[in-house]
């Protein structure tokens, strides 16, 4: 066990929870999920296998493209012996005007729990509301949830703790940035996100994870000097500049970032042993440089690989 919280061991009980933002999970669930996570991992190097969702249906509601949440899901899915449903959310009568409310009763009778990949994130809050199973946050505007535990999980294998490291995130104050700040506040790691200003994270999210943070000792940072923000990092974190839905700003967005790309002008100030993490999809030369992300501090595919064994935590969690 990883957990480092001087609490007594007990067993993970999240069944039948909905997962949107992360605020849901304490942290001792998320040390026990991370935990979870890494003996899923080691047991599937070893060639072992355990079908603890035998029966068990994921509908997956695409709105967005996606490679990697589609996978691992599916992928987790069929491992732990249960099925994964894709669909497009154009498809479904959702695509054609069929109310949320509606989908999420019609689908409650079907499968045992929802994945979805959508646009504004009161759409996933009301889904949650009106179906009478698990809903799961594949990524919304606001929120990452799933990736932000495989970041936890990747940041724990390379560092071997959490609490107490300096993960720096340049960039956009995006969803990815959102989740990350709250995966870190509540493990007690110090999070400093360095934006353009006008791109800083929400002023919401902010305050909620300053509040997380003064009980976790997290220190959380929000700046608009990435210089200042690196120094002695021992994580540094980016994120496309133009999110899926903000192509028509990719130009603009472009200049506005430019000082914030992770290149070896910048990550020389960061520990000298520093990681870089990137949830992919990249823009090589765009948010980081060819030399840093495909260069030895990078750990971008052992983190797109903790997709799947931080799902099949989760999904084995809350079905199993
Ligand atoms: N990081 C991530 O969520 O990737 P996909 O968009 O490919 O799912
Ligand atoms: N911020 C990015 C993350 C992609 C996984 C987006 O929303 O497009």
């Amino acid at each position: 066990m990883i957990n480092t919280l001087q609490t007594k061991e007990q067993p993970l009980n999240i069944k039948g929870l909905s997962l949107l933002t992360l605020e849901e999970l304490s942290e001792t669930e998320i040390y026990q999920l991370v935990d979870s996570a890494l003996t899923l991992k080691k047991q599937q190097k070893s060639g072992l296998t355990s079908k603890t969702l035998e029966g068990k249906t994921l509908a997956m509601i695409f709105e967005k493209p996606s490679t990697r949440t589609r996978v691992s899901f599916e992928a987790g899915m069929i491992q732990l012996g249960g099925s994964a449903l894709y669909l497009n959310g154009n498809d479904l009568q959702l695509g054609r005007g069929e109310s949320i409310a509606d989908t999420a009763k019609v689908l409650s009778q079907y499968v045992d729990a929802i994945m979805i990949r959508t646009f504004a994130h009161e759409k996933i809050v009301e889904l949650a509301k009106q179906a009478s199973i698990p809903i799961i946050n594949g990524l919304t505007d606001e929120h990452h949830p799933c990736q932000a535990l495989a970041d936890l999980v990747t940041i724990y294998e390379v560092k071997k703790k959490l609490k107490g490291l300096k993960l720096v995130y340049l960039g956009d104050g995006n969803n990815v940035s959102h989740s990350l700040m709250i995966a870190a506040a509540k493990v007690g790691m110090n999070c400093t996100i360095a934006c353009p200003v006008g791109y800083e994270p929400k002023k919401q999210i902010i305050e909620l994870v300053n509040d997380i943070g003064s009980k976790t000792g997290a220190e959380i940072k929000v700046t608009n000097n990435p210089f200042e923000a690196v120094t002695d990092a021992d994580i540094l974190y980016t994120d496309v500049w133009a999110s899926m839905g903000q192509e028509s700003e990719q130009e603009k967005r472009i200049t506005v970032f430019e000082d914030f790309q992770v290149n070896s002008k910048i990550t020389y100030l960061a520990k000298s042993d520093f990681r870089f993490l990137h949830c992919l999809p990249a823009h090589r030369e765009e948010e980081v440089t060819a030399e840093i992300i495909d260069g030895p501090h990078s750990v971008v595919f052992q983190q797109a690989g903790n997709r799947l064994h931080v799902q099949k935590a989760l999904l084995q969690a809350i079905l199993g």
